[in-house]
């Protein structure tokens, strides 16, 4: 059962991992210096919301809130330049996401995003795809991968609709440029498309937010005075906007300005919440790690332990394992499952920053040191010369702490404008736990719904009711503060939820690590068998918890910790009634 834990723990592990592109998107739809358009008395009154930051939760929010009922005019900045695009991204420095039904939810609420998700992702339904771990001894069998097979072409009937299949669940791998570039698509055949109801989508390349001020502080003459926020960006060009959504990633220009305003517009109702944008920052084991991805050509082989060549198949998981043991040169590729079978195959080394390899300047020098670790590759044939030399000049990315702001809003007192967090500027943290996007995404759904004054139920199969205008139509504050009710008791938990979900996944090498992954497997074990003899009356770990999308991440904590409760009472019990024994003997 150990072994088998321990493999569930590693496809949980690479499913936190990445491989290619920069998030690099290509052009901006042409915008300028749209500066703030003097708002002509029309018919329907549309909110103007800025996006800052052009990341998949961003797009997703842009086209969540240009659709009906919100249908408000949107535009997106993004700090990189349209012009490194998606034809140059550097298949070395990519995440692959895993998609699961926690952030489905939101990818069905728009059909051609959906649609253009199972075309171009790996799409695997029960568990994270079948997965091979290799051996690192050579005179040892390559085992067959296992675990559940990548689905085909789903029937019709099914496609697009999870909730019919909620029971076998589904995700999608997708590396993160592919991510951004469907969705960039979708914005762009919005905007063209010009559907009835619909609001505008800019995106806007080259455009780093710099700072926002409340409209009414600023020094232009009334007449050309537009909505609430000017915001403003490195290059001096401004937009107006009723509601600023702030998705620009874990180190959040917005968030840091709600956090330290400046001292002029340190009494604007902008700055009245500083205290709750202050960063709860916590180490989890895998806090720190580095990662660098070396590629590999498609459909690589590996020698078997009868001398016959063992071909890869990019639908798999593999982690193949280093022949080395010490605390300072263990290590092991991970690979993660790619639909193209023409695409070069990213394998990434995740481990502490004291290991010998980050040391190694010399492109030759490190194929050596791949030679000794890995017999079964046949290095010579697999990696040219030129490649050895880029994997040694990359620059490491380094795994983030575990993070989030309990504030997510802020409202302007008349309630009509504010300023709201999503995403990894709210929450951020190692990619062990694979929620990343999904946790972003998750946000985009709890926002759509609070702005139309619905309950926050992120639950798999409640059918949302259809919409319809009422009196009762909330404000935006109303909407704001209900988002953030529901967010910072769901951010707190999804961050514990990292922290001790399955923090060894990546087999750190030092003592310490190997103290604590026995210790944590122990831990995931001893609660599964305690679920099972008590015919699920106590529930099993967090990490496997998780893995129920019905439940909200506050409801996997709540459950988690009543067994770590049950678990001190008979503890105790136990101990007061050796005491009582022992003292009634005396
Ligand atoms: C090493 C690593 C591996 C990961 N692996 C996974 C994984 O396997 N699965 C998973 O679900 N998640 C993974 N994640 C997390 C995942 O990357 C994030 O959760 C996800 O990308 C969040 O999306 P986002 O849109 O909120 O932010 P981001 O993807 O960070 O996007 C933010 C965007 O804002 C732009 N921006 C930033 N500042 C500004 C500014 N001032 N003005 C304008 N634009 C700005 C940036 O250029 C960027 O495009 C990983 C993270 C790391 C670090
Ligand atoms: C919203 O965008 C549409 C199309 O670009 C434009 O015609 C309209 O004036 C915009 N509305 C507001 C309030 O800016
Ligand atoms: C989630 O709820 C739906 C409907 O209640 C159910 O069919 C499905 O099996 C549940 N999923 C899990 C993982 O429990
Ligand atoms: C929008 O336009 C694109 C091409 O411009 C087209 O492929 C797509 O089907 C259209 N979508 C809708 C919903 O009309
Ligand atoms: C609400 O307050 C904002 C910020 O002070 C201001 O710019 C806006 O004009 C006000 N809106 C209304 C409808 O009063
Ligand atoms: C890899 O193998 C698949 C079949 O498994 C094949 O379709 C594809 O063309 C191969 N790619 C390369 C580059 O050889």
């Amino acid at each position: 059962m150990l072994e088998n834990l321990t493999n569930r723990a590693i496809a949980l592990l690479l499913a936190g991992m990445l491989l290619m592109s920069n998030g690099d998107i290509p052009g901006c739809s042409s915008v300028t210096a749209l500066a703030l358009s003097q708002s002509s008395v029309s018919a329907v009154h549309r909110r103007n919301v800025v996006v800052v930051g052009g990341g998949p939760v961003g797009l997703a929010t842009a086209l969540t809130l240009s659709r009906p009922p919100h249908s408000c005019n949107v535009t997106v900045l993004e700090r990189t330049d349209g012009d490194t695009s998606v034809a140059t991204y550097n298949p070395a420095r990519s995440y692959l996401y895993n998609i699961n039904p926690r952030g489905l939810r939101w990818v069905d609420s728009v059909p051609e995003v959906a649609t253009k998700l199972d075309d171009r992702g790996v799409v695997v339904r029960g568990g994270f795809g079948r997965f091979c771990i290799v051996p690192a001894d050579p005179s040892v069998a390559i085992p067959e991968p296992t675990g559940v097979t990548v689905a085909g072409t789903p029937p019709e009937s099914q496609k697009r609709n999870t909730r019919a299949t909620s029971s076998i669940s589904k995700s999608v791998w997708i590396p993160r440029h592919q991510m951004v570039e469907l969705l960039q698509e979708c914005c762009e055949e919005q905007l063209y498309n010009d559907s009835k109801g619909v609001g505008s989508i800019q995106v806007c390349m080259g455009k780093e937010f710099t700072s926002m001020v409340d409209t009414a502080e600023t020094a232009l003459p009334e007449s050309q005075k537009g909505p609430s926020i000017t915001v403003q960006c490195r290059d001096g060009s401004m937009y107006g906007a009723d509601l600023v959504v702030a998705a620009d990633g874990i180190d959040s220009a917005v968030r840091a300005q709600l956090r330290d305003p400046a001292e002029s517009s340190s009494s604007s109702w902008l700055a009245s919440k500083a205290r709750s944008f202050v960063v709860r920052r916590y180490r989890s084991p895998a806090t720190g790690l580095k990662l660098k991805a070396l590629q590999l050509p498609p459909n690589f082989t590996m020698i078997d332990h009868d001398g016959t060549l063992v071909t890869t198949q990019a639908q798999n998981l593999y982690s193949i394992r280093g022949t080395n043991q010490g605390t300072r040169d263990f290590a092991s590729l991970g690979l993660l499952p790619m639909k193209d079978p023409d695409m070069v195959r990213p394998a990434n080394i995740i481990t502490r920053p004291d290991h010998e390899l980050w040391k190694l300047a010399d492109g030759s020098v490190v194929k050596a040191w791949f030679q000794s670790n890995w017999p079964r590759l046949n290095w010579d044939e697999l990696v040219d010369d030129k490649e050895w030399e880029r994997f040694v000049k990359a620059k490491t990315t380094t795994f983030p702490y575990c993070q989030y702001v309990p504030g997510s809003v802020v409202v302007a007192p008349n309630e009509s404008a504010g300023v709201v967090l999503v995403g990894d500027a709210c929450h951020a943290f190692p990619p062990d736990i694979g929620q990343g996007i999904n946790a972003g995404l998750q946000d985009v759904v709890a926002l759509d719904l609070a702005l139309q004054d619905r309950e926050i139920d992120l639950c798999q199969d409640s059918v949302p009711p259809s919409w319809s205008p009422s009196a009762s139509a909330p404000t935006l504050g109303q909407g704001l503060l209900r988002y953030q009710r529901n967010r910072r008791a769901e951010h707190g938990a999804l961050i514990r939820l990292a922290r001790f979900g399955s923090p060894y996944q990546y087999r750190q090498p030092w003592i310490r690590d190997r103290i604590g992954r026995v210790c944590w497997s122990a831990n995931v074990a001893f609660r599964l068998l305690l679920n099972k003899a008590t015919f699920g009356w106590v529930p099993p770990a967090a990490i496997l918890l998780a893995q129920n999308v019905n439940l909200s991440y506050r409801q996997v904590m709540r459950r988690a910790d009543t067994t770590a409760r049950v678990l001190q009472s008979t503890v105790l019990a136990a101990v007061a009634w050796l005491l009582v024994r022992k003292f009634s003997l005396l």
